[in-house]
């Protein structure tokens, strides 16, 4: 337990648009501020920020809160964390209740301490590669001759050894001072079902993976021969996430560069850097994640992606376009001629050549019109015929209007077919596209007002007549808290008028907290999920601006309790009424 009292004053010390505003770029729109929501991918803003009473909600993805709930959220931490990440950044000592630490389910680590225990992880295998020991010299030996890179790129990305060993690694951590549990949770070490210990990374080569404030936060660890698996990297910690950082985005934010090379190895990225291209980041082993390409652009205009010659990696590259476009990134796709990935193209070809293939780099659509017609004989009509229809189909997916112009005119030129022919063909499939999305919306609306398939509050969907009155009722308690005295003392609003889980729970938190006298409600975030939270923002935000709100109020309430009461009165099976019964006698 954290005291109301920190909490208040974490809160009132951190205010929200500036820490909101170091993440995510705020325009000013009225009282309140919009940008891109950090937490999903969109194109126009519907994050709102609302300074009034320090909260957030994105109308997009439901996400919402207050600061705490936004540093949960973007810096994936836990509750008590993310208060303490909170009270750092105000300069505010928080102490934790000991008895509720010790005892609470998930052990609980420092982050600065285990950002620490990396750091002291990264420089031993970095010592390590340096020993006089055969294995050693081997582990030199791969990076200096088998892959040519220089010692001051060995020390730039402070490359290391981790020796063949079960425990040499953690001998050294435990002397000086980390516990198994600590190494355990940072996944520097596992733990075998007879419950004993061991390194996690052994005759491995070793990437550490730096954050963009500079935080050691992973290990990816490669072997040195053909075995398998070829990489080992450290899985999600509580100071790391895959899908939120991007490898060597440290450096590559300083390059100086508008543009963003995304490659798909470490060791790309090393050889590009080292060849001058420090604008190379790469993902770390996964696809990239909407939070990566939203990262990208805050550092960058466009993107160039560099993924491997095979297919998987075209593939990959064909998702990457969209992640990276959807966040508005111009994009354009390079393909390596006669080497397997842009490390191995670069060491047979030199950084100018390398120069040259990203000014040669393709947009989208020459990218994919390329392939097209490389499957294709067009000298054949039926063949054509094909071609013709996948390229229409490409130029639909171009939202400009006057772009696609332009790509109806290369293709009239390329396949010497009528321009108007391809245009009124390509205006066909726009349109449909239209429709479809727009009956897709429309559905998604729907179900979202019946409350179809509620994740959040599962019950909604059993009486999602009365679970829209509970969320009226509960908005207006929450935006006007001065409605709270007469609707818990005189209307008689009780738990038993709400039958879904998430409200009624909602509920006697509002309750609760007025009979403290708490109404900040600054403690919301111990007792609900992040999910919960965001939909509890819904509630307040859907009726801001409403107007006669008392009188709303009072319907609200009478609705719902009539909404209720006739809920209760219908009896839906027999066994619902014996059930009643039962229940009624144990009462009496
Ligand atoms: P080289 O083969 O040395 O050129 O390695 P690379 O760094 O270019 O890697 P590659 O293109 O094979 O793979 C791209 C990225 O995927 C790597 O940097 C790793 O992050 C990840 N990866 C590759 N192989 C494995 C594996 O076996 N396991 C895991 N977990 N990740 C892998
Ligand atoms: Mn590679």
């Amino acid at each position: 337990m954290i005291s109301k009292d920190t909490i208040d004053q974490v809160l009132m010390r951190n205010d929200i648009v500036s820490l909101i505003g170091s993440y995510v770029s705020l325009k000013r729109a009225g009282s309140n501020l919009k940008g891109l929501c950090p937490f999903h991918s969109e194109k126009s803003p519907s994050f709102t920020v609302y300074p009034a009473d320090n909260s957030f909600y994105c109308f997009g993805c439901g996400a919402g809160g207050d600061a705490i709930t936004f540093i949960r959220k973007r810096e994936n931490l836990d509750y008590p964390d993310a208060v303490e990440f909170l009270a750092n950044r105000a300069g505010i000592t928080v102490v934790r209740d000991e008895f509720n630490n010790k005892y609470t389910s998930t052990p609980k680590f420092d982050r600065a301490k285990m950002l620490k225990m990396n750091v002291d992880a990264g420089k031993y295998f970095h010592r390590c590669l340096f020993d006089d020991t055969p294995e050693a010299k081997a582990a030199l030996d791969y990076f200096v001759n088998h892959r040519k890179l220089s010692l001051a790129t060995i020390k730039h990305f402070g490359l290391g050894y981790a020796p063949n060993s079960f425990d040499a690694f953690s001998k050294y951590m435990l002397s000086r001072g980390y516990t198994y549990e600590e190494l355990v949770a940072g996944f520097l070490c596992g733990k075998s079902e007879r419950g004993t210990y061991y390194d996690a990374f052994r005759n491995r080569v070793m990437f550490p993976i730096i954050d963009v404030s500079g935080n050691l936060i992973a290990f990816g660890g490669r072997v040195m021969d053909d075995s398998k698996p070829k990489y080992k990297n450290s899985s999600d910690t509580p100071v790391f996430k895959k899908s939120r950082n991007l490898f060597a985005l440290n450096f590559a934010r300083l390059s100086g560069e508008e543009s963003l090379i995304l490659c798909e190895g470490y060791m790309d990225v090393i050889a590009l850097h080292s060849a001058g291209f420090t604008n190379a980041v790469a993902t770390l082993g996964t696809a990239i994640t909407s939070e990566q390409a939203r990262m990208m652009s805050r550092y960058a205009k466009k993107v160039i992606i560099c993924y491997d010659a095979d297919e998987a990696g075209q593939k990959a590259a064909m998702r990457a376009i969209k992640m990276l476009s959807d966040v508005g990134l111009d994009v354009t796709i390079l393909k390596i001629p006669g080497a397997k990935d842009p490390d191995e193209y670069i060491k047979l070809n030199g950084p100018e050549r390398f120069k040259k293939l990203i000014e040669g780099s393709k947009s989208k659509f020459d990218y994919n019109m390329e392939n097209i017609l490389s499957r294709y004989d067009i000298s054949v009509p039926q063949e054509k015929i094909k071609a013709l229809h996948e390229l229409e189909k490409l130029i639909s997916e171009t939202y400009s209007s006057a772009e696609r112009d332009i790509y109806i005119h290369i293709v009239s030129d390329t396949l010497s077919v009528d321009a108007k022919s391809i245009k009124s063909d390509v205006d066909r499939i726009v349109n449909a596209t239209i429709k479809k999305r727009r009956r897709e919306e429309s559905s998604k609306i729907k179900q979202d007002a019946i409350g179809y398939s509620d994740k959040v509050n599962p019950d909604y969907i059993k009486a999602p007549a009365v679970a829209r009155n509970e969320e009226h009722v509960l908005g207006l308690l929450l935006l006007y808290p001065e409605y709270r005295k007469s609707a818990f003392e005189q209307k008689m609003l009780s738990e038993s008028d709400f039958l879904t889980d998430l409200n009624r729970r909602f509920f006697l938190y509002l309750k609760e907290a007025y009979a403290r006298g708490d109404e900040s409600l600054a403690g919301m975030n111990e007792k609900f999920s992040e999910d919960e939270l965001g939909r509890i923002m819904r509630m307040k935000v859907a009726r801001m601006g409403l107007t006669n709100t008392e009188g709303a109020l009072d319907d609200a309430v009478r609705a719902l309790q009539n909404s209720v009461r006739k809920k209760n009165s219908q009896s839906t099976s027999t066994f619902d009424d014996l059930n009643k019964l039962l229940s009624l006698k144990r009462q009496n």
